[in-house]
């Protein structure tokens, strides 16, 4: 009869005088102190000793298979429960992305929680029951995040959109969940405040946590992870945490806030958070610098960060790019068809911009920079930047008019480290060039983020995917990341394996499986949780 048998989980508690006992192999392990109770160690099979959680330590998740029996009792506490079409296509994808949901991967059923005691309420039920759940938001994430891989329950937190305090002195604001960033931004704008980061016009502020995301502002006021202070998160079985108070500044124990940021609905749902914001510069003007190679654009930017500016955006467009808004003609600009950067610069006041410019004029000349534009008013500033904001309509207006009318776009989403930037840039042109693709380049620059855009036809699917591969092997092959800003939903977790190792993924397995043990939040997401899941999106 073996140890584990002998102190079997039930048995323990029993109490010994005086020995030290101490078994190896086995896991049992009790200390004298006087008299002391023998803490059992409990089963492995329950409670694994190693600090990762690989996927073959697991055994397939069990989840309720008909949740129609649960409805009722939702219902009875006067919650909104759907399921009509509309509401079930919403909730299933959306068109942005080329990564669609298999058959079958839609909700059963639709809640709209309108607090957190209300989140917290429906957990509880979904985890007494192990019904599988889908944290949702504005629905504009890309990579598979929404996708319903267990016919699951999606609890939608859009419909908790209060702004619950702006404190200016404190340069904070508290928002539930379902804030939308640019309704954020009007209300902050008559108080001369401004939210920073910025992502597809639907996202709100827990998707954009859940996906950590940031986009043309990140250059000068980060990514979300720098702009979150605290948050309200209820626990897969209802538990409500919120990791902080309302201090810029904190040593109180881990940073739980952190653990949010980027959790794709897997470890929690967040119901409000605290987050900064910053004053609307006082003044502002867009800068267009058009360059001879995309090296010399990378180049000059490494050289103005080392001038010591921060630019408010860095946004880099490919030849190609500037092709098409030349050719779209929503610009009244007549643009060279070269590398351009298109850079923000703002400030306290003209006199700091001018220096600024004069910086940046420099730094331009030094990496052969032709046709340094810049706005002189409010006006020609909008204008200028209107051609970056136009830039993806721009793009599909030439791929409908010059390849087909169902083009379609497939958007990639690396970073590397600036200096790696242009070489992998090339690198991918070249590829590009080989094949019979045409593509066009984005790139927040100075994140070293950068989104190649190739246009395809329906059935050349399959092709278009290889090379889409390639491009992110490239980038994990320069110290980079597979994704810079969109998230890893199902699409990209086979990447993540080769950017950080089993060991990490293990590391990250088991902090899911100690929050969640019944892997009920947003199941398949980021990484496997599921042995028999022998799917590769
Ligand atoms: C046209 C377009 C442009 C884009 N540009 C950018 C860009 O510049 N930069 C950028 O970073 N991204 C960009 N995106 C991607 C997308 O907008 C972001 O990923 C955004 O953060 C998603 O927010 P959402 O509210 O739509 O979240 P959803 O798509 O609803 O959900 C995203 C993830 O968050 C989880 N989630 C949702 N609500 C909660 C909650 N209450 N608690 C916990 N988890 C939750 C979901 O389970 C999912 O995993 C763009 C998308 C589009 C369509
Ligand atoms: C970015 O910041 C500027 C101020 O620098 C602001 O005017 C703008 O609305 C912000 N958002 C986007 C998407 O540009
Ligand atoms: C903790 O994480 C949040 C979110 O990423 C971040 O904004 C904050 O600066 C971090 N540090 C502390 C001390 O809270
Ligand atoms: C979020 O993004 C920023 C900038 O891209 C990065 O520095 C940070 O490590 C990311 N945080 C998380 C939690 O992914
Ligand atoms: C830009 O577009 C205009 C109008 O289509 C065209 O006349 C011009 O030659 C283009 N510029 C370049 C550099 O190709």
């Amino acid at each position: 009869m073996s140890w584990r048998r002998i102190f079997t989980w039930k048995a323990a508690g029993a109490t010994l005088a005086t020995t030290t006992l101490i078994v190896i192999p086995s896991t049992v392990i009790a200390y004298k102190y006087g008299q002391r109770t023998i803490l059992q160690a409990p089963p492995e099979e329950l409670f694994p000793h190693s600090s990762t959680t690989k996927l073959s330590d697991l055994q397939p998740p069990r989840y309720c298979r008909d949740l129609s029996r649960v409805i009722p009792e939702f219902t009875q506490l006067g919650l909104e429960v759907v399921n009509t079409k509309p509401e079930i296509d919403h909730h299933t994808g959306n068109d942005f992305t080329t990564h669609k949901p298999l058959p079958g991967e839609v909700p059963q059923y639709i809640i709209y929680p309108k607090s957190t005691a209300q989140v917290s309420q429906i957990l509880q039920i979904c985890h007494r029951e192990s019904i599988p759940v889908l944290p949702f938001s504005g629905g504009s994430s890309l990579e598979g995040h929404i996708h319903s891989t267990r016919q699951n329950l999606v609890i939608d937190t859009s419909k908790m959109s209060s702004i619950l305090a702006i404190n200016d002195d404190d340069l904070d604001v508290v928002v539930q969940s379902g804030v939308n960033w640019m309704d954020l931004n009007q209300a902050l704008q008559p108080r001369g405040l401004m939210f920073g980061p910025d992502c597809g016009p639907q996202g709100l502020i827990s998707g954009m946590i859940a996906t950590n995301a940031s986009g043309i502002n990140a250059s000068r006021y980060g990514a979300m992870s720098a702009n979150v202070i605290s948050v309200t998160a209820v626990l897969a079985d209802g538990t409500v945490v919120k990791t902080r108070q309302r201090p810029r500044k904190s040593s109180a124990g881990y940073n739980l806030t952190n653990l949010f940021v980027g959790s794709e609905g897997t470890l929690g749902i967040v119901t409000e958070a605290v987050c900064k914001v910053y004053p609307i510069p006082k003044s502002e003007t867009t800068v267009v610098v058009q360059f001879p190679s995309i090296a010399h654009a990378t180049n000059a930017v490494a050289q103005v960060f080392k001038s010591g500016m921060q630019p408010n955006a860095v946004e880099l467009l490919d030849g190609d790019m500037m092709h098409c808004l030349n050719y779209s003609g929503y610009t009244t600009n007549a643009w060279l068809e070269v590398p351009t950067i298109f850079f923000k610069i703002g400030g306290i006041s003209d006199v700091v911009v001018e220096e600024n410019i004069k910086v940046l004029n420099q730094c331009a000349k030094d990496n052969q920079g032709q046709s340094f534009i810049f706005a002189k008013n409010k006006q020609e500033q909008e204008e200028l930047f209107s051609a970056r904001k136009n830039a993806f309509f721009a793009m599909i207006n030439w791929g409908k008019n010059e390849i087909d009318e169902d083009v379609r776009i497939w958007v990639t989403d690396i970073a590397v480290p600036l200096s790696r930037l242009s070489s992998v840039l090339d690198q991918i042109n070249d590829r590009i060039q080989k094949s019979p693709f045409a593509s066009i380049i984005l790139a927040h620059a100075a994140d070293g983020n950068s989104h190649v855009d190739i246009f395809y036809k329906h059935e050349q699917r399959a092709q278009v995917e290889l090379l889409v591969n390639e491009m992110i092997e490239l980038g994990l092959a320069n110290e980079g990341t597979a994704t810079g800003e969109h998230g890893v939903g199902n699409a990209k977790r086979r990447f993540l394996e080769s950017e950080l190792g089993a060991d990490t993924i293990g590391m990250m397995r088991k902090l899911k499986m100690s929050l969640d043990p019944k892997r009920i939040l947003n199941p398949d997401k980021i990484f496997k949780i599921d042995p028999d899941d022998d799917y590769e999106y």
